[in-house]
C-alpha cells in the first residue's frame, strides 16, 4: 500500500549554537512525532552573518548527529581526537553514545553555505555505548540513475548499499533528485517512520493529490509499504529518511537526550565536574 501524507509543514527560523540562524524542520516541540528522529536543521544560507558564529565546544550524549553538506565546509574537532573538514557532499555520522564534546564551525565558500543536521535517538540499551565517529567523503557515496538520481547514504536502493552500515537504529538516508515530470517509487519497511524534506524544485508526495510541494517543506508519511513521489515540471530534490521507531520515553535538554530526568541530571553534573567523557583519547 502506498503511504499517504500525514502532514505537511515548513521549516521555521531558529537561532542555535553561538547565534547561527538556521531553519528547523522539526525538533523538541514535535517529539515524539518522528520517533526515532529528534531534529532536522537546514543551515543553507548565502549570508555569512547567519552561520559564521558556529557551534563552539558543546557536549552530546544519548544520540547520533548526522551532518550532510551541500555547499561550503564545516570545520570540526572532538574529544575523541577527530579533527577535520566536512565538505560538499560529505557526511559526518557521529554517535555520541556515552558522550563526546565537539565543535562545528561552518565556513562558506564565496559566501555560500548549505547542509542539514539530523538527530537520531539512541535506544536505552545504547545511550551509553562507546562513542563512534564516521566521516564519509562525497566520492564514497554511491549515486544511481539519471532521471531518478539517488545518493545512498545509508540503506539500499536497487541492490546498492550506502556506506553507513551497522547502525544502532535502522535508518535509511537518501538524497533523491527527480528530473521534471518523473515518478519515483520506493519501498519503506512497514512500521518505520518516514519523511521527506524538499530541498529544490517541487512535486507531489501522494498520488492523486493536487498542489505541488516545494523547497523547505517537510512531508511526514503515514504507515504503508512504499512511497510514490513525482516531480512537477520544475524537477524535484528531497531528502528521504526513514527509521525504526524506539517507542521509549524521551528526556531532552539542549544537546543531551536520555530516557529519564535523573539520567539528564547525571549527564549535566558529570559535564560540570569533568567526568562526562568516558573514553580517553589515545595519543
Ligand atoms: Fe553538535
Amino acid at each position: 500500500m502506498n503511504r499517504k501524507i500525514e502532514s505537511i509543514s515548513t521549516s521555521k527560523p531558529t537561532i542555535e549554537g553561538a547565534g547561527v540562524h538556521l531553519k528547523r524542520a522539526f525538533g523538541y516541540n514535535e517529539v515524539p512525532l518522528l520517533d526515532p528522529f529528534l531534529l532536522l536543521d537546514d543551515f543553507r544560507s548565502n549570508n555569512p552573518a547567519d552561520y559564521l558564529a558556529g557551534f563552539p565546544w558543546h557536549p552530546h550524549r544519548g544520540i547520533e548527529t548526522v551532518t550532510y553538506m551541500l555547499e561550503g565546509t564545516v570545520e570540526h574537532g572532538d574529544s575523541m581526537g577527530n579533527k577535520g573538514i566536512i565538505a560538499a557532499g560529505d557526511v559526518q555520522w557521529m554517535t555520541a553514545g556515552s558522550g563526546i564534546i565537539h565543535q562545528e564551525m561552518p565556513k562558506g565558500i564565496n559566501g555560500r553555505m548549505g547542509g542539514f543536521q539530523l538527530w537520531v535517538n539512541l535506544p536505552s540499551t545504547h545511550k551509553m555505548m562507546e562513542p563512534r565517529y564516521r566521516g564519509i567523503l562525497n566520492e564514497q557515496i554511491p549515486e544511481t540513475g539519471k532521471k531518478i538520481k539517488i545518493r545512498v547514504i545509508s540503506g539500499e536502493v536497487d541492490g546498492i548499499k550506502g556506506p553507513v552500515e551497522d547502525l544502532v537504529v535502522d535508518t535509511e538516508y537518501l538524497d533523491v533528485t527527480l528530473a521534471p515530470n518523473t515518478e519515483f517509487e520506493h519501498s519503506i519497511k512497514k512500521g518505520y517512520r518516514a519523511f521527506a524534506y524538499v530541498i529544490e524544485g517541487s512535486g507531489y508526495f501522494e498520488s492523486g493529490k493536487s498542489g505541488s510541494i516545494g523547497n523547505g517543506h517537510l512531508v511526514i508519511f503515514k504507515d504503508g509499504d512504499k512511497v510514490k513521489i513525482s516531480a512537477d515540471e520544475k524537477g524535484l530534490r528531497f531528502l528521504l529518511i526513514s527509521g525504526k521507531p524506539l517507542g521509549e520515553p524521551v528526556a531532552w535538554y539542549g544537546p543531551i537526550v536520555m530516557n529519564t530526568r535523573e539520567e539528564l541530571e547525571i549527564a549535566f553534573e558529570e559535564y560540570r565536574n569533568g567526568t562526562f567523557i568516558k573514553k580517553k583519547v589515545k595519543l
